[in-house]
């Protein structure tokens, strides 16, 4: 629509600092609980692993989002957990629970009883991405993703989720080798595995660092930060970074070569952009919790994220995923708030 032919989609162009005629947006998190289209679907199976690995699935749901809103972007349907998966850590979810995982790191002995990284164990997930890209219009761009290595560590030590993650920041003081042995393993995996979504047809990559901001800053820096880099050395297509609690640190995440940041809705993007001047693609930042108020604020919210970021090198989202609970009409708000704004 209106989109001549050669145009890159808007997503792109908007993560090259390019001029656009409107701010691009996705939400993390679009296919998902909040949607009944979605429940629907999850209700036909026990596992949500079992739904991760059949890339038909993963492909209806990856689209659900994008049939119901005006969105510039698909993120491939999947989970973070496929990795550790690949890595012979047996993921599954439980009921109410969450993620489980059968095998967790506590020691260098626990480190040597992984799986060696293959990549082809992960060929649904390549599947998927194939699928998808190609049941998508080319004016919506398919984004690719995988968690950080050190997000990915702290499920690998925790064993699954955690409301303050206290074992792995116990093993950062007690077993600091471990965790920089396993941050680096997994950056050589996380590389290997953005290379195959790049080659199955993602055209953006997004690395989750979700635990990023538990760390204090010099260890960010050394167990987060640089395998993050190491994990998209050389990829050829734009990587968004994002941090949840990272605000402090953009700084850091620009001159480490990120081109895009995400960035939490604790930061303002007035100030981030200050602070980092041209060049690096911003993308966020509405609170997720703000989709919970009524029409006529909601709006007002969308309207000071982009009178605080208005031009090109802003992808709007939401500062972290959107929640289950979440109306989905109020996202339908969200999107047409953010459409109708063209650029000055
Ligand atoms: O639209 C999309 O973004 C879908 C793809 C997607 C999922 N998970 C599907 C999912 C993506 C990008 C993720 C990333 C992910 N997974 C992250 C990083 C993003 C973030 O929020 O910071 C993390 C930390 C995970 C690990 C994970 N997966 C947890 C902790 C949970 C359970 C917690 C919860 O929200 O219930 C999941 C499950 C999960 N991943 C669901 C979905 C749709 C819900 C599963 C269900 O229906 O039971």
């Amino acid at each position: 629509m209106g989109l001549s032919p050669g145009t890159p989609p808007l997503l792109l162009r908007a993560l090259a600092c390019e001029p656009v005629e409107r701010v691009p947006v996705w939400v993390m998190r679009q296919a998902g609980r909040y949607l009944p289209e979605y429940r629907e679907l999850r209700s036909q199976v026990d596992d949500f692993m079992d739904l991760v690995r059949r890339p038909e699935l993963c492909c209806t749901l990856a689209l659900q989002p994008i049939r119901r809103y005006d969105l510039d972007a698909a993120i491939l349907f999947s989970d973070i957990l496929t990795v550790p998966d690949a890595l012979g850590c047996g993921v599954h979810f439980v009921a109410g629970e969450g993620p489980r995982l059968r095998r967790r790191i506590e020691d260098g002995a626990s480190l040597a009883r992984l799986d060696a990284f293959d990549p082809a164990r992960l060929d649904y997930v390549y599947e998927a991405v194939e699928r998808i890209r190609s049941a998508l219009p080319d004016s919506v761009a398919l984004i690719g993703f995988s968690g950080s290595p050190w997000t990915l560590a702290a499920y690998m030590v925790e064993g699954g989720g955690s409301s303050d993650f206290a074992r792995l920041r116990a093993l950062l003081y007690q077993q600091p080798d471990t965790l920089r042995e396993l941050t680096g393993i997994l950056a050589g995996a996380v590389r290997e595995y953005l290379l195959a979504q790049r080659d199955a047809g993602a055209q953006a990559l997004q690395l989750f660092d979700t635990w990023g901001g538990l760390l204090p800053g010099h260890l960010w820096r050394e167990l987060s930060l640089r395998p993050a880099c190491e994990a998209v050395r050389g990829l050829d297509v734009p990587v968004i970074l994002f941090t949840k609690g990272g605000g402090l640190w953009l700084e850091d995440m620009r001159d480490a070569g990120f081109g895009a940041l995400g960035i939490d809705w604790t930061c303002d993007l007035a100030d981030a952009r200050r602070r980092l001047g041209e060049g690096v693609a911003l993308q966020g930042n509405l609170d997720p919790l703000a989709l919970r108020a009524a029409p006529g604020l909601l709006r007002e919210e969308v309207g000071r994220i982009l009178d605080a970021h208005p031009g090109p090198g802003h992808i709007f989202n939401l500062g972290h995923g959107i929640t289950p609970a979440t109306d989905p009409e109020a996202l339908a708000v969200v999107v047409d708030a953010v459409r109708s704004r063209a650029v000055t």
